[in-house]
């Protein structure tokens, strides 16, 4: 087979960037892992930056966001027990968001690609990148093996002009970089975050908690189905957390005029995820060029990853369309464009998780000056205006 772009990965970056390529004529194939059923079983974050749903809804994937996604504009940080700070996105720079969830954007990604025809290969196994700093490469899978087809294992192979390495943080495409030309840089957190989805009403506001007992978040994703988080220890499993003890805990880090508005009731989902930053640079590697989790990670704190994800293929589908058409410019400079923005939103989530989280081991110093910041937060337009401005996200 011969394509112009390999895509490795039908998360919403690879299949974000296949329709944004369908619609500007080049050719391409989507190569996935996992069956189309386990992707899109993944439950991940649903805040929007307005840079996002304009995207979404220039390429025509904003049909159901608009109608079923949750516009806001506010960020609401409880503290000190009964303080609820509200943070009016729109007074401070204009700007909202929008909740959707990511599963949806997915199935959205799926329902488009189906309409269009597009080659996406599911359950690829060893799937491997081959001579990718000549002007030649090429992927390699087995189909049909350990997935449980009947073909057994046969070896395919895909010609190709570029790669794209949206396969996630776990993938193939970045540890296709010789070590030696890739340089990462890390941080881990010394905690998870337990989250829950319950078929029960929301509270209006997305309300971030931070408490002695640790932080909560309360989230949505439509009028009957919530989706709540509290801070826990990385040991812990989901075992550790009967809906009880969720529910118990969550109420008890909220201040208690928003505790008492919690509809609870049984949990559909629930999952521990550590966090994490991550930034693997360069993005890029002769024909290879990574996008998305693929080339880094955020603390989901500032909901940040799919945004990042989704500017990311923006300015490789650029880079990508140019070249096509002759001007390899765009896509030289790629990873410098990405990195960037990367780093914004890198920095931004890691503030983020610093101010709202407790740190095993916090000092009183430490309490000090996270109090501290909460309060000129509190009390600064300014202060206020640079955390809108990065929440709601920077302009392209
Ligand atoms: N070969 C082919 N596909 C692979 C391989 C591989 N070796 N390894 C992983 N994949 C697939 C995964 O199964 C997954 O479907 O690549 C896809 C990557 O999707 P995501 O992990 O969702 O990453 P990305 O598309 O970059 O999405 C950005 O936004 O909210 C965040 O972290 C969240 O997933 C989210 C991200
Ligand atoms: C979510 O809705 O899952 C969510 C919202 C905000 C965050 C993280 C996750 O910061």
């Amino acid at each position: 087979m011969r394509t112009q772009v390999a895509i490795i990965g039908a998360g919403p970056a690879g299949t974000l960037l296949a329709h944004i390529l369908a619609q500007a004529g080049i050719e391409h194939v989507v190569i996935e892992r996992q069956s189309r059923d386990h992707v899109l079983s993944r439950i991940r974050a649903g805040v929007l930056e307005w840079g996002t749903v304009e995207t979404l809804r220039r390429y025509g994937l904003g049909e159901r966001m608009d109608r079923d996604g949750h516009v806001h504009n506010t960020i609401n940080i409880a503290w000190r027990g009964e303080e609820v700070l509200s943070i009016d996105t729109v007074d401070r720079v204009g700007k909202r968001m929008m909740a959707y969830g990511q599963t949806n954007i997915q199935e959205d990604l799926y329902r488009a690609a189906d309409e269009r025809g597009a080659a996406i290969v599911f359950e690829a196994d060893d799937v491997a990148l081959h001579d990718l700093t000549t002007d030649h490469p090429s992927v390699t899978w087995s189909s049909g093996g350990s997935s449980g087809g009947s073909a057994g294992g046969r070896t395919e192979r895909l010609d190709c002009d570029y790669v794209a390495g949206c396969d996630g943080f776990h993938g193939v495409a970045r540890q296709s970089i010789p070590a030696g030309l890739r340089r990462e840089f890390e941080k881990v957190y010394p905690f998870g975050w337990i989250g829950i989805l319950s078929e029960t009403p929301p509270l209006p506001i997305l309300l971030y908690a931070n408490h002695e007992r640790g932080f909560g978040l309360c989230s949505m994703r439509s009028p009957m189905l919530s989706r709540y988080y509290v801070q826990c220890p990385l040991t812990d499993t989901v075992d550790d957390w009967p809906d009880d003890r969720f529910w118990t805990e969550l109420l008890g880090r909220l201040p208690r005029s928003q505790a008492e508005q919690i509809v609870t009731g049984p949990s559909i989902e629930k999952s521990i995820a550590p966090l994490r930053s991550f930034v693997a640079e360069p993005m890029s590697h002769g024909r290879l060029f990574l996008a998305g989790d693929a080339a880094h990670i955020v603390p989901p704190t500032g909901a940040k990853g799919l945004n990042l994800a989704v500017a990311d293929v923006l300015y490789l589908s650029h880079g990508l369309i140019a070249a096509c058409k002759g001007d390899p410019g765009p896509l030289e400079r790629y990873s410098d464009t990405a990195l960037r923005r990367v780093w914004g939103s890198v920095r931004f989530s890691w503030w983020l998780t610093g101010l709202l989280h407790r740190f095993p081991g916090q000092t009183d110093f430490d309490q000090r000056a996270q109090e501290q910041e909460l309060y000129h937060l509190s009390q600064s337009a300014l202060a206020q205006a640079a955390m809108a401005e990065q929440y709601v996200g920077l302009p392209y």
